[in-house]
């Protein structure tokens, strides 16, 4: 399993209420005694702060409030001794608009670096109708009136991956971080990169019911001259001992999505359809069914998410309180029997809701630039609670307030009573994945999707093992037959007897077949 580490709200070594590489280093023991593989985290770079560290200005450093390289290379050497893997984000679609190459760009137009960008010459309109994913147009003019590209925040410049600076400056990056230890990275927007080079108009807008990007990013997204940069980058990585790749492919057609995992290209390429699924079983069963089929076709596992940091924490998404938490454990049991390779995001082992983060608190660009209509990303990124007593334990004694407000009511979400509660959402999360390591039928293998009246079954075969991990999602109690015992249910209340046992409405079990 992989474990999600958004840094800036993980744990705060130094006591200035940021999240640092000190203070997860001190929290790698949670991560190992929890059952984690590898963990991922969030951009550590220096960033010019517009989109939470997705806006790099220095590829090759850690951004002064997390720390250092050196403390980079100590977190990975004591993962390494936990048995635990490191794996970064690299985000190759933009830049920040501080980047010393932005910064050249802007002050020449005919400098190399103005080459390494997409500008247009000064006119009154935007060269086309490309939107930023964050709203509003995807073009802003430079003070000198040229227009320049950004599929994000105005503070993230596009890079032009056609001038071939910008591949070599981003194998030296890969190098740079490989050669210090990390066992990979995922992709940012590894679906990007690349534009239409005749600049022409998106064809349609954009669709909600699509589980990614259509045709309103249809010249933007999705070029075929992608494919060739992760087939370098895989041999960048197949030079390393243990380095992988994950790429972050938006796009609506999942058969399109794992063609960025075909075998010469990047390991994994995220499933999202559970993600953006909502809780009804036919999306459930075709979201964990046509991923099986998408990536058996191209032999890549499939990399399941559950939650992230651009999304509603799960318990809020599938309906908040009791109802919400009891499908969230759930769901969790039904991803981590699935065969493949689980992403748990940071806090979901918790079982946190999403935080209510007052308005003048938020930072996520999305609230600003639609002017407050969408909520934003900030309420899934708020500090973890380790503490139930003395605040939550996210800082030491003393610090200064946390970077994002941590609800009060939090300290009962907080690591330190969780451990010592048997029915707690982070026991469930530590049994699963140690029967996950136990039993070769959890976790790989083959699985059979299927469904009956509002329960979803997956049936998972291993070497000489099979286990079946049932979902009930409709609202009454269903009544199931076994032949084995109860391996863990998601809920305490699963009443058993002799052959079969009672699964209560939004609960999942795992039962041994005979
Ligand atoms: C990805 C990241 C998101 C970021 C965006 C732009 O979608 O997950 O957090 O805002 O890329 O870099
Ligand atoms: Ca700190």
């Amino acid at each position: 399993m992989v474990y999600q580490v958004y840094l800036r709200s993980f744990a705060d070594g130094n006591g200035d209420g940021i999240g640092d590489l000190a203070g997860l280093r001190s929290r790698l023991p949670y991560l190992a005694w929890l059952g984690v593989d590898a963990l991922w985290i969030n951009p550590h770079y220096p960033s010019g702060g517009a989109d939470g560290g997705y806006d790099i200005v220095d590829y090759r450093a850690v951004d002064p409030d997390y720390g250092s390289v050196a403390d980079l290379e100590a977190l990975v050497g004591d993962a390494r001794r936990l048995g635990l893997r490191v794996i970064l984000d690299v985000v190759p679609n933009h830049t920040s608009d501080r980047h010393p190459w932005f910064r050249a760009a802007l002050a020449d137009p005919d400098s190399p670096e103005a080459a390494r960008y997409h500008f247009a010459p000064p006119s009154d309109e935007p060269p086309n109708n490309w939107q930023s994913l964050f709203g509003g147009p995807a073009w802003s003019r430079t003070p000198d009136g040229r227009w320049y590209l950004h599929l994000f925040a105005p503070g993230q410049p596009d890079l032009n991956w056609r001038d071939p600076a910008v591949a070599a400056d981003f194998e030296q990056t890969l190098r740079f971080w490989l050669d210090r230890g990390v066992s990979g990275f995922r992709v940012d927007v590894a679906y990007g990169l690349f534009k239409d080079p005749g600049l022409r108009d998106n064809p349609g807008s954009y669709s909600p019911t699509l589980f990614g990007h259509g045709p309103e990013q249809a010249m933007t997204r999705d070029q075929p001259e992608v494919h060739d940069v992760w087939r370098r980058w895989r041999s960048i990585c197949d030079e390393y001992p243990d380095a992988m790749l994950v790429g972050e492919v938006c796009l609506a057609d999942l058969e399109q999505v794992a063609l960025y995992s075909r075998p010469d290209e990047m390991h994994q390429s995220f499933s999202f359809r559970l993600l953006k699924s909502p809780w009804e079983i036919a999306a459930f069963a075709d979201g964990v069914q046509s991923a099986l089929d998408a990536f058996g076709e191209v032999g890549a596992p499939v990399s399941w998410v559950l939650g992230n940091h651009d999304k509603d924490r799960q318990v809020t998404r599938f309906g908040g309180g009791a109802v919400g938490t009891a499908r969230a454990r759930a769901a969790a049991l039904l991803m981590l029997a699935l065969p493949g390779s689980p992403y748990v995001y940071a806090g979901d082992e918790l079982g946190l809701p999403q935080a209510v983060v007052p308005d003048e608190a938020k930072l996520d660009p999305i609230f600003w630039r639609s002017g407050g209509v969408r909520a934003g990303r900030d309420g899934c990124r708020v500090p973890m609670p380790w503490n139930a007593s003395d605040g939550v334990g996210f800082s030491p004694d003393g610090a200064v307030e946390p970077w994002l407000p941590i609800p009060a009511e939090w300290e009962r979400f907080a690591v330190s009573s969780q451990t010592r509660d048997g029915g707690s959402t982070l026991t469930l999360y530590r049994r699963a994945l140690a029967l996950r390591a136990a039993h070769s039928a959890l976790g790989s293998g083959e699985a059979t999707v299927s469904t009956r009246g509002d329960v979803l079954t997956v049936r998972c075969v291993g070497d000489d093992e099979s286990v079946r991990c049932l979902v009930n999602m409709g609202a009454g109690t269903v009544l199931v037959r076994t032949s084995g015992p109860v391996l863990l249910a998601s809920t305490t209340h699963v009443k058993t007897s002799a052959g079969s046992i009672a699964l209560p409405p939004n609960t999942a079990v795992w039962l041994a077949e005979d």
